[in-house]
């Protein structure tokens, strides 16, 4: 049992309460949140849920001529062979331009850096698509924007179907029968049981995306042969559970690689050098993806080749990708949107604020190389603070600001000591940015602005809030100072860590240590590299994060997980440990709680209802605080073909996701804009 937060941990924060005293009347707020006016985005064609992606033998199967020459040598299999019985057929009948032509390049640029291959134990590959390209999952949620309401449930992927037993206790799924990994290997459900027994549930296995918490307690899951596979769930229908099986959770990685790495399995390994054996030198890689990385130069390029086993065809049996080849320059994240806008790269998510006017600009020229898709205030920021008492906390000095962050009245003049309009116009000024209060994302379809607790910004509320808790300013210096406990007689100061991975983030930080600045608090800054900063994340050793917010507050269905401690990794900000749970604030509870109903509720308008009132406990008890929302652009370069107008940047996935690469295609005449690194290359095949 998780212990409630108990008035001993308290003590110090509260006999400075007893000393305060401001008056009531000081204090400020809440007041209603003022909706901004919806940003114009492009209108998506729709295609019903059975016709996007479906599973069917079909009479013949085509590859391009050159991976044809290699079968003809006697180097490959024959496509047919390479196919799974019945491959995943994407239906190119809904798509603009029809079925695609081989060939052709795709330019990425990224500002992460790979951690390394084993995606199982939760190492990421740096963003950016990469992630989208490496991880197969059991589901498939990304494309799941375009297809029409009647009926939305998650795409297969791995699993091709699966069906609830009768009383919703047990899911079986039926696994894609006679894929390959990119090495030939056969994928069967012992990569699946190698991913859940030995990652996911194998506490050791640290950062890991997901624990088995998440899916409800004591779940359980297990293989009934080579292609079926079946959980068994406490709850009756927990159909977010069937989301939870998407990117980046339920994805296997090659057990017939990884297990030998495994301690479990051989007693020379550590976790540590099992966590961290595939390193990104480590190239080709075996993946199940459309795309294979084949070429690794640190902090240069990755260079990614078509996978000569992908699983999916078109509907006239030509194996996917169309595209040859995808290339990741290791660059920055401003670098990503600055060269897709200048014809140097075709693909980015422009997030980056600071960008936008310059980048409009250049794209009222009509000379401008690519089509760009607004979509709905889906990015947000916020700051989080570490809530938890267990991770992370190593000396009475830790403990006592992990103490003031779990008090209320800190937060809240925190959080109304943040003028959000200045902060926003700022960035970017026009009526792209928004405040936000925190929770759940303002332009979703469950959003009600009723449901929001939004406390304005006023700095003499602030002032009195924290002079109410016991800080006074003493040295004259503007800085406000700890009366009592460990930290007597010293400013009230933290760390603010943020990524430099981004431009907007360093500047929102400057921002915010000169309005924290007013109301007397210190912060020093940490830039963070943007692997570092989900380093330091994980260790816990942080006081105050700024974060970008991503799909979890967006489509929380397939992230409940991350949105109150349903496990001890979950939420970031307040985290427990493999040995001890977080010690819960007296409303997470109930968050949990309404969680677990959202998790077994099937009607969609009750599942609405649910998150309001979640919603309504965050923003009221500042969870987090909340900063501003943000619409992105989807830019991407002329020359690709069947690029799904209107596919946001964010939704339920990234739109890297979103807009379903392997079916993108460049016609012959067009491929000679971008040239192929690595032309003739197959990984395992040309290049071992
Ligand atoms: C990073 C980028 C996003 C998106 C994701 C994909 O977070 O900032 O735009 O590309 O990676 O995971």
């Amino acid at each position: 049992m998780r212990k409630l937060f108990g008035m001993v941990a308290m003590a110090a924060v509260s006999a400075a309460l007893a000393a305060g005293g401001a008056a009531a009347q000081d204090i400020k707020g809440p007041i209603p949140f003022p909706m901004p006016k919806p940003v114009a985005t492009t209108k998506p064609i729709l295609v019903p849920y059975d016709k996007l992606f479906y599973f069917a033998s079909l009479p013949h199967y085509q590859e391009p001529a050159w991976v044809h020459t290699l079968v003809e040598q006697g180097k490959l299999p024959p496509v047919e062979q390479r196919l799974p019985k019945k491959p995943l057929v994407v239906d190119t009948k809904f798509t603009s331009d029809g079925p695609g032509q081989y060939g052709g390049v795709l330019r990425h640029v990224i500002g992460g850096r790979p951690q390394g291959w084993n995606w199982a134990a939760g190492l990421n590959q740096g963003y950016g698509g990469t992630e989208h390209t490496t991880m197969m999952c059991l589901v498939r949620t990304g494309p799941l924007w375009m297809v029409t309401p009647d009926k939305i449930e998650p795409l297969p992927q791995l699993a091709t179907s699966w069906e609830w037993s009768q009383d919703g206790h047990q899911l079986t799924m039926h696994l894609i029968e006679g894929a390959k990994w990119s090495d030939g290997q056969p994928f069967t459900s012992e990569d699946v049981m190698f991913l859940w027994d030995d990652n996911i549930s194998d506490p050791k296995v640290v950062p890991g995306w997901v624990r088995p918490g998440a899916f409800g307690e004591g779940v359980k899951l297990e293989a009934l042969d080579d292609y079926t596979i079946r959980w068994t769930f406490k709850e009756a229908f927990p159909i977010a559970n069937l989301y939870q099986m998407a990117l980046q959770n339920m994805c296997p990685a090659p057990a017939h690689v990884l297990k030998k790495l495994h301690p479990k399995y051989n007693k020379d390994a550590t976790y540590d050098s099992y966590i961290n054996a595939l390193k990104p030198e480590n190239v080709p890689v075996v993946t199940l993806g459309p795309w294979v990385p084949t070429l690794y130069k640190a902090d240069q390029i990755m260079v990614f080749r078509r996978n000569p086993y992908f699983f999916e065809v078109d509907d006239q049996g030509n194996q996917l990708p169309y595209l040859d080849e995808v290339q990741f320059k290791l660059s920055t994240w401003e670098d990503r949107t600055i060269q897709t806008v200048a014809g140097t790269a075709d693909y980015t998510n422009m997030e980056d604020p600071s960008l936008y006017l310059e980048s409009l600009k250049k794209a009222a020229d009509p000379k401008f190389p690519n089509a760009l898709y607004w979509g709905p205030r889906a990015l947000s920021w916020r700051l989080d603070f570490n809530l938890s008492t267990v991770c992370g906390v190593d000396n009475d000095k830790v403990k006592a600001l992990r103490d003031l962050f779990r008090t209320f009245e800190f937060r809240r003049a925190v959080s109304q000591g943040i003028d959000r309009e200045a902060l926003a116009q700022s960035l970017v000024r026009g009526p792209f940015i928004a405040p936000f209060p925190g929770g759940l994302h303002i332009e979703t379809d469950f959003f009600k602005p009723e449901s929001v607790v939004y406390y304005p910004y006023d700095v003499p509320s602030s002032k009195a809030l924290l002079k109410k808790i016991g800080f006074s300013e003493t040295s004259g210096d503007g800085y406000l100072k700890w009366s009592s406990g460990p930290l007597k007689g010293q400013d009230v100061e933290m760390t603010l860590t943020f990524t430099s991975a981004y431009t907007t983030d360093p500047a929102i930080a400057d921002t915010l240590i000169g309005m924290m600045r007013d109301i007397g608090i210190k912060l020093i800054p940490q830039p963070a590299r943007e692997n570092e900063a989900d380093y330091i994340r994980d260790t816990c050793k942080w006081d105050v994060i700024l974060y970008r917010g991503d799909r979890s507050f967006t489509v929380p269905i397939q992230q409940l997980q991350d949105l109150a401690p349903l496990s001890p990794h979950r939420p970031l900000w307040h985290q427990g440990t493999a040995d001890k749970l977080q010690e819960l604030l007296p409303f997470e509870p109930k968050l949990i709680d309404i969680l677990n109903k959202v998790r077994v509720e099937r009607d969609t308008a009750k599942r609405g209802e649910l998150l309001r009132e979640y919603d309504h406990i965050f923003t009221e008890n500042i969870y987090n605080v909340g900063l501003f929302v943000v619409p992105a652009a989807l830019i991407i370069n002329k020359r690709f073909r069947d690029v799904p107008a209107g596919a946001p940047v964010l939704a339920y996935q990234w739109s890297e996701d979103n807009v379903i690469r392997e079916r993108m295609w460049i016609r012959p005449e067009d491929q000679g804009q971008a040239p192929e690194l690595l032309p003739g290359v197959l990984p395992f095949v040309t290049a071992k």
